[in-house]
């Protein structure tokens, strides 16, 4: 029950990566907001939670695209639990492998609306009541930002930003007793990874390489990455911010 009492957004959180956040937060009693374009999927989730209690999930419909609407969504979370202990900054789209010759910049735009500027407006309308509570904001950035990716610069920039929000931020918020921190994971077995997977020439063939990839021979289950999150969101954690915490199985040792 490390989150009793307390209230978490997760966007994206219908499925995949954001869906397992919810699942760790609810398991920890904490009120969790979902807002996601997926209600239905959302609602899927919120119903088997709330039957399994303790935390409470309500799903608000929220395109990220939209920042008017985050701010809406925010007011009307705090409205139904009263406060706001967490943001997470979870949703995100990664388009198929892609050349920069053949990426436009109108798509370069529409990614970073999708995957940075959400992260910038939903921390920037948080804030107000994240003061209130001495609350923490987790972006879900991605090793690509430190790594890189094989065709992939708009994708891994957009998590590049990210991360330097995060720190930009820490700095900012920290004397206001706010923590800023992003998780950085590798390979998630999500929805996400598997459209990824099925956009090249051999699917199975490109899963396993991922799998294998990290010295466990596996990807991350969603809940494992929603661990992390719960951590970075508690007292458990309460001396780090500014962080960019690699949750990759060791993807990234043993060149
Ligand atoms: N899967 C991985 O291996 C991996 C690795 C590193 C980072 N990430 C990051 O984790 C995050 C989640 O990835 P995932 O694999 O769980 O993806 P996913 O596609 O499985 O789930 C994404 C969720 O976000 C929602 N969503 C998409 N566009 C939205 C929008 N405009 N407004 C609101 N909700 C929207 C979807 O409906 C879905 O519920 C992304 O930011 C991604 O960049 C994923």
């Amino acid at each position: 029950m490390r989150f009793q009492n307390r209230t978490v957004i997760v966007t994206g959180g219908s499925q995949g990566i954001g869906a397992g956040c919810v699942r760790v937060f609810a398991e920890a009693g904490g009120n969790v907001a979902i807002f996601d374009i997926d209600t239905v999927a959302g609602q899927r989730l919120a119903d088997e939670l709330n039957a399994a209690g303790p935390g409470r999930v309500a799903v608000f419909a929220c395109d990220v695209r939209d920042t008017a609407r985050i701010a809406a969504a925010i007011e009307e979370t705090v409205a139904e639990f009263g406060q706001l202990d967490c943001l997470v900054n979870n949703a995100g789209v990664h388009p198929p492998a892609t050349p920069i010759d053949d990426t436009s910049i109108d798509d370069l735009e529409h990614l970073f609306r999708i995957n940075f500027v959400s992260t910038y407006a939903a921390a920037k309308y948080a804030v107000p009541h994240l003061r209130k509570t001495s609350g923490t904001i987790v972006n879900m950035s991605s090793m690509t930002a430190v790594l890189g990716q094989h065709q992939s610069s708009a994708y891994a920039a957009t998590k590049g930003a990210q991360l330097s929000l995060t720190k930009a931020l820490a700095v900012e918020l920290g004397p206001q007793g706010i923590r800023v921190n992003a998780v950085l994971p590798s390979n998630v077995d999500t929805p996400l990874m598997r459209q990824w997977a099925a956009t090249l020439p051999d699917p199975a063939s490109a899963l396993k390489r991922v799998s294998e990839l990290q010295v466990f021979g596996r990807m991350a289950a969603p809940e494992e990455i929603g661990r992390v999150c719960l951590f970075l969101a508690t007292e458990d954690s309460s001396f780090i911010t500014g962080q960019g915490i690699e949750v990759e199985g060791g993807a990234s040792l043993d060149y």
